[in-house]
């Protein structure tokens, strides 16, 4: 049974349909990256997966199952229950996300009691445990500090401990590393293949990076305009790409961590 099932999906913001017939199928631990260049509809396919469309975005045909069922019409009482406990979003700068008038530590004990009914302390504490596992030392003095404070590879550390609090099935990160330095870029993606090893996490990652995708995927997806014109096993897609544009995208793929992963 697949974990997530999109079915010949059309997304349109207000009457311009944006996304054609997206077709999406991903199991238990699989990780399934969608590459395609800047306004392709990347972005927009993960929102509607989580029900949070911008812009009055809206699906208008085919289905989103979530363990089989339709989450295209979930009221807000059942979407709070999926997200951030189910399923996790992690955005392209956690930090600019982020509130720079509020510490780490305020915001990040607010989502854990919007989730969970226990105390500031108790918050606090698992704040700092989550912050120590993603590998971010000394977890109490970042929760007092204000985003600013941090790296770009720190607040992206931060985003993904707070995204893995509740261990989601199924996690969606939109260009996850994109703003950061090819080495802290390298330290993120592996982060991710930990987590997937540790907790089975599904995940859609979201990269103009198709040495990303390369390096982290079990399968590939690649839109142009609103549409896939490619998707399959990595390793087909990388050896054997189909279409000219795919190529160019290869082609284009620089290096991750000093080394190139195709
Ligand atoms: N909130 C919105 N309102 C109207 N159009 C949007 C909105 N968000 C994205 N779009 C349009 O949808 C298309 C796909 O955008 P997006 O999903 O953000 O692409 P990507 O993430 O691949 O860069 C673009 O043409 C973009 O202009
Ligand atoms: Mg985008």
């Amino acid at each position: 049974m697949a974990l997530l099932d999109v079915q010949h999906v059309d997304i349109s913001y207000g009457n311009r349909l944006t996304v054609k017939d997206c077709n999406l199928s991903l199991g238990k631990g699989e990780i399934c990256a969608i590459v395609g260049e800047s306004g392709s509809g990347k972005t927009t396919v993960i929102r509607a997966v989580l029900g949070l469309l911008a812009g009055g975005g809206k699906v208008t045909a085919g289905d989103i199952l979530y363990q089989d069922k339709s989450v295209l019409n979930l009221s807000k009482e059942q979407w709070n229950q999926l997200r951030g406990k189910e399923i996790s979003m992690i955005f392209q700068d956690s930090g600019a996300m982020m509130n720079p008038t509020r510490t780490i530590g305020k915001v990040f004990v607010e989502y854990i009691r919007t989730h969970e009914n226990i105390s500031k302390n108790d918050a606090w504490a698992k704040g700092v445990e989550m912050l120590e596992r993603m590998r971010l030392p000394n977890g109490d003095n970042i929760m007092k500090s204000y985003p600013f404070q941090l790296s770009g590879g720190m607040r992206q550390r931060v985003g993904i401990a707070m995204g893995m609090t509740y261990q989601p099935d199924l996690l969606l990160a939109d260009e996850p590393t994109s703003a950061l330095d090819v080495t802290t870029q390298a330290q993120i993606v592996r982060q991710f293949m930990e987590l997937r090893d540790e907790y089975d996490t599904s995940m859609i990652v979201v990269t103009h990076n198709l040495g990303v995708a390369a390096y982290m995927a079990d399968k590939i997806i690649v839109m142009k305009h609103g549409e896939i014109v490619e998707c399959g096993d990595r390793e087909r897609l990388l050896k054997h790409a189909k279409t000219e544009y795919t190529r160019q995208l290869l082609d284009a793929v620089p290096s991750l961590g000093g080394m190139r992963y195709v």
